[in-house]
């Protein structure tokens, strides 16, 4: 007999065949039924133990968190909430779990006290969800590039650039505390550590990942990044997970085309192949939805938000316009945000883009050609002079999802680009070398992973969606 998971054993149609499983207790009562689960499936299957004829000690091992090995005959279930059940002949204790130090009781943990205990989280029903999702989607992230022509790339962990020109950066070194040699002018002498310059953890695989599209045409990366901004919000983590695609001769219509159908067609797969989860994660969602006042519930539910996403037009907009909203919106003339809009030229924060996707269009929105000054030194600067070809997908209750930008393709442009924000051009040769060398209009965006497993499971804090979160003051397990 082979042994099944609860997954198999639920999709089958023969009863009173013998089955063999192993799995984890979630609950024991009444010395007879045990609700088993495996991680299969969020669906436990029942287990009845013939409690007459099994001994007291193993009796009393049957407690939450224990694993044991069961055999027994799939019968149709007596009871009601289950169709099926277990009757079991033979019942191992693999793993014994003593429910006085068990933290993880069979009754609702706060997600605060499941942080704590990240290690066994996972075996809660909101979590084993999450992270199932989690996996799906990243195999939907694979299986679109892959069916699309695309090149999957592995740009460093390790570099010497700073893609983003933001200095949000972790260094990497092998000097020692207090001990690493100076330069002359008492600066650390980076030539004499472990690569010879000083090198930080990748804040994005971008630039790399352009020199393998000037080649390739189509490729993407999908690999964490780091960054160290000390922002402590329920969307930025401090290691994340990013896909970027990177595409030879498309302009930035194309790139809202890729970015829009990508993330369709991702959801698509999970609302499709993710059932039982979405089901629980929806319902779950609600519950929470009901401790809020009216006013603040989503019109939604998490399945109708992703349907909804994934079956309608993202809105596209450009940032002049959305200033042009923002600038006569409430909010605005109401001294409600705390960032006011007066002008052309500012900066848009979380609050500006969520009245944009939540209040005003009310559904995913691409802005689009930003003001040069608030964006990075690679964006292709368009004929106003004062634009760039860049993107952001707003998402709502996330805010940004995306962002990307058509390439500066041109030279002489792009090193004027980068003296103009001290960039050194000697840092990023190779990277110019692709304006020299059959340069070409070319694309990308870049995708955080945890964001879209946060829009697809409906969880608030992305601390939530990655199995162990690193945040400001935080890097336990
Ligand atoms: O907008 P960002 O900074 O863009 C880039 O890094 C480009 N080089 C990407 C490219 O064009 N290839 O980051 C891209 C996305 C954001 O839209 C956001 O979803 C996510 O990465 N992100 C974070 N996610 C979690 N925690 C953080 N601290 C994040 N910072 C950015
Ligand atoms: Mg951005």
């Amino acid at each position: 007999m082979k042994k099944s998971s609860v997954a198999e054993i639920l999709k089958s149609e023969t009863f009173l065949q013998e089955v063999q499983l192993k799995g984890w207790v979630r609950t024991f009562r009444s010395n007879r039924f045990i609700a088993l689960n495996d991680g299969s499936t969020i669906k436990n299957i029942q287990c009845v133990v013939d409690f007459e004829n099994t001994n007291e000690e193993t009796l009393r091992r049957i407690t939450t968190g224990a694993a044991v090995s069961i055999k027994g005959t799939l019968i149709e279930s007596q009871g009601k909430g289950q169709t099926m059940e277990v009757q079991v002949s033979e019942l191992e204790i693999l793993g014994d779990s003593n429910p006085d130090e068990y933290p993880i009781q069979p009754k609702k943990h706060s997600f605060e006290f499941l942080r704590e205990n990240a290690h066994l989280r996972v075996r809660t029903n909101t979590f084993s969800a999450v992270m199932r999702v989690r996996s799906l989607l990243s195999y939907a992230v694979h299986k679109y590039f892959q069916e699309n022509g695309f090149n999957y790339v592995n740009t460093p962990i390790v570099t010497g650039s700073d893609a983003e020109g933001a200095g949000e950066m972790f260094k990497v070194t092998t000097f020692e505390e207090n001990k690493a040699p100076l330069t002359e002018d008492g600066k650390i002498d980076y030539s004499q550590d472990f690569f010879g310059k000083e090198t930080n953890l990748t804040v994005s695989g971008q630039l790399e990942a352009e020199t393998y599209a000037m080649a390739l045409g189509k490729v993407y990366t999908f690999g964490p990044t780091f960054r160290a901004e000390n922002s402590n919000t329920t969307r930025h983590l401090a290691e994340f997970w990013m896909i970027e695609p990177e595409v030879a001769f498309m302009d930035l219509d194309g790139n809202m085309d890729l970015a829009e159908d990508f993330i369709k067609s991702v959801l698509t797969h999970v609302l499709e192949n993710c059932k039982d989860d979405l089901a629980f994660l929806d319902n779950r969602l609600t519950q929470e939805e009901k401790t809020k006042p009216q006013a603040q519930r989503s019109e939604m539910s998490l399945v109708e938000k992703l349907k909804f996403v994934a079956d309608n037009n993202f809105k596209r907009v450009s940032y002049t316009e959305a200033i042009d909203i923002l600038r006569n919106c409430k909010p605005n003339k109401k001294k409600k945000f705390q960032f006011l809009i007066n002008e052309w030229g500012a900066d848009l924060q979380s609050e500006h883009e969520r009245y944009l996707v939540e209040k005003h269009f009310k559904c995913p929105v691409i802005l689009f050609d930003y003001p040069a000054d608030i964006k990075a030194f690679y964006m292709r600067l368009n004929e106003d002079g004062k634009t760039v070809r860049a993107m952001d997908v707003l998402f709502p209750g996330i805010g940004e999802m995306v962002g990307g930008a058509q390439r500066e393709e041109r030279y002489d442009v792009l090193v004027q680009k980068m003296k103009a924000l001290n960039i050194d051009e000697k840092e990023l040769w190779w990277y110019l070398d692709l304006r020299k060398f059959g340069t070409a209009v070319h694309s990308g965006f870049g995708l955080g992973f945890e964001r879209l497993v946060q829009f697809t499971t409906g969880m608030g804090n992305i601390r939530d969606v990655i199995p162990f979160p690193r945040t400001p003051q935080n890097a336990e397990f």
